[in-house]
């Protein structure tokens, strides 16, 4: 996979970050901003959201990608997962599974220090399970 363009990279950092700020963390205090570009530009972003039934708790990317489906989205162009973390974050495994129903697209690990790891789709999640698996 190539390269992301790095203002397409910064675009979503700036998103991500934003809404990492609506982050509603009383139990970790751990934010999470994720934003999701579609393909034809769009940016749509999520951020945590915790229960006090822990196991409610709702992770930024998923609901970066339930406000793009929302939309009428559904072919990324790249994800941006923000944190002040170091070294930056990467995805849970339930989200994981949930990137992968859209395909293979590039996933920015980033965090306010600065630091950008570029992975993607396939390769936080390899031989994952699909719809190819239902026919
Ligand atoms: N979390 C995310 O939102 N995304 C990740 O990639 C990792 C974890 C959230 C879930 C929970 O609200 C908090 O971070 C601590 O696990």
């Amino acid at each position: 996979m190539k390269p992301l363009e790095q203002n397409v990279i910064e675009d979503l950092v700036v998103a991500a970050s934003r809404v990492r700020a609506a982050a509603h963390v009383p139990y970790s205090k751990f934010r999470v901003g994720a934003a999701l570009m579609d393909e034809d530009g769009e940016v749509y972003t999520g951020c945590n959201v915790e229960n006090a039934s822990y196991g409610l708790s709702v992770c930024a990317e998923r609901h970066a990608v339930a406000a793009a489906v929302a939309a009428g989205a559904s072919r990324f162009h790249a994800l941006v997962v923000f944190t002040n973390a170091s070294p930056p974050v990467s995805p849970c495994g339930a989200c994981r599974q949930v990137l992968s129903e859209f395909g293979n697209f590039p996933v920015i690990l980033a965090n306010s220090a600065g630091e950008r790891v570029q992975t993607s789709v396939e390769e936080l999640l390899p031989l994952a399970f699909s719809a190819a698996d239902l026919r």
